[in-house]
């Protein structure tokens, strides 16, 4: 399908409980069953850990043997290229989805055992109109024959559309969740938005948990949203800024 490579950096964790908790997922969803093959993950708020976990995820599933491939759908933020130092000009879904590029031009064999890319490629601004381009459920049905899991890694969804049309195209969805860094109410709101299109939410993963991690992410989140003129806030008003 390609002969196409990137080299990615980056790529070791050396945390032995983060990998004993992403092989705990591994054999989860592998649980789900044989229907599930094509998978998204998402989460209510940016910065949860949705990237982070579905490239160890998709590692991980390759280094047991599966044939995976990871599709960045979050063409409006991507930080994967630069994370794992992808230098070059690399074609991403956003020109496959523009019709500027084909299929087979933007899917990358990597130096991770059984792991093959779709980087974002460059920012676009109307990412979800791409996304619903009949080209991404082609990418897909082309991506079933040819691997045994596709992940999928997609913008957060609390008030951003692109999750929903991803979940549509795939047979089921982790749900990342920071620990103590967003309000019970907000996960609810995304949790049905996964349900109302079609896409069955296979579960959640609870990140950064412990230490003095959440602390640090909730706040960092608070400011860059709303700043810090707001003051105190609870979580409901916290929603209620984020539903406009
Ligand atoms: N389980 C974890 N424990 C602690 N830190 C984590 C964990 N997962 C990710 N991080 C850190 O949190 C930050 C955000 O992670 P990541 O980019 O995976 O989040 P994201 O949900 O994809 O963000 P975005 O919404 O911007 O795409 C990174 O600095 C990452 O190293
Ligand atoms: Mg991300």
């Amino acid at each position: 399908m390609t002969d196409q490579h990137i080299i990615l950096e980056n790529v070791e964790n050396g945390q032995y409980f983060y990998n004993e908790a992403i092989k705990t997922l591994r054999t989860n969803i592998q649980f789900c069953g044989s229907n599930i093959q094509a998978v998204m993950f998402t989460s209510s708020i940016p910065d949860e850990g949705k990237s982070d976990t579905t490239f160890s995820l998709a590692q991980s599933f390759g280094s047991i043997g599966k044939r995976v491939l990871l599709i960045d759908a979050d063409i409006r933020k991507s930080v994967v290229a630069s994370r794992h130092g992808i230098r070059g000009r690399i074609n991403g879904l956003s020109q496959y989805l523009s019709g500027q590029k084909r299929m087979d031009e933007v899917i990358y064999h990597t130096n991770v055992e059984g792991l093959d890319m779709v980087l974002a490629g460059p920012y676009s601004p109307n990412p979800a109109e791409l996304l619903e381009d009949p080209l991404f459920g082609a990418l897909m049905d082309e991506a079933r024959k040819d691997y045994d899991y596709i992940l999928v890694d997609t913008p957060p969804m609390g008030n951003l559309i692109d999750g929903a049309i991803v979940a549509s195209k795939c047979d089921g969805a982790v749900l990342v969740i920071e620990s103590g860094g967003v309000s019970y109410r907000l996960v609810q709101k995304v949790k049905s938005q996964l349900e109302r299109s079609g896409c069955r939410l296979l579960g959640a993963v609870l990140s950064k948990t412990g230490g003095e991690g959440s602390g640090r992410y909730y706040s960092r989140y608070y400011k860059k949203y709303y700043g810090k003129k707001y003051g105190k806030y609870t979580p409901y008003e916290e929603e209620q800024k984020i539903r406009g």
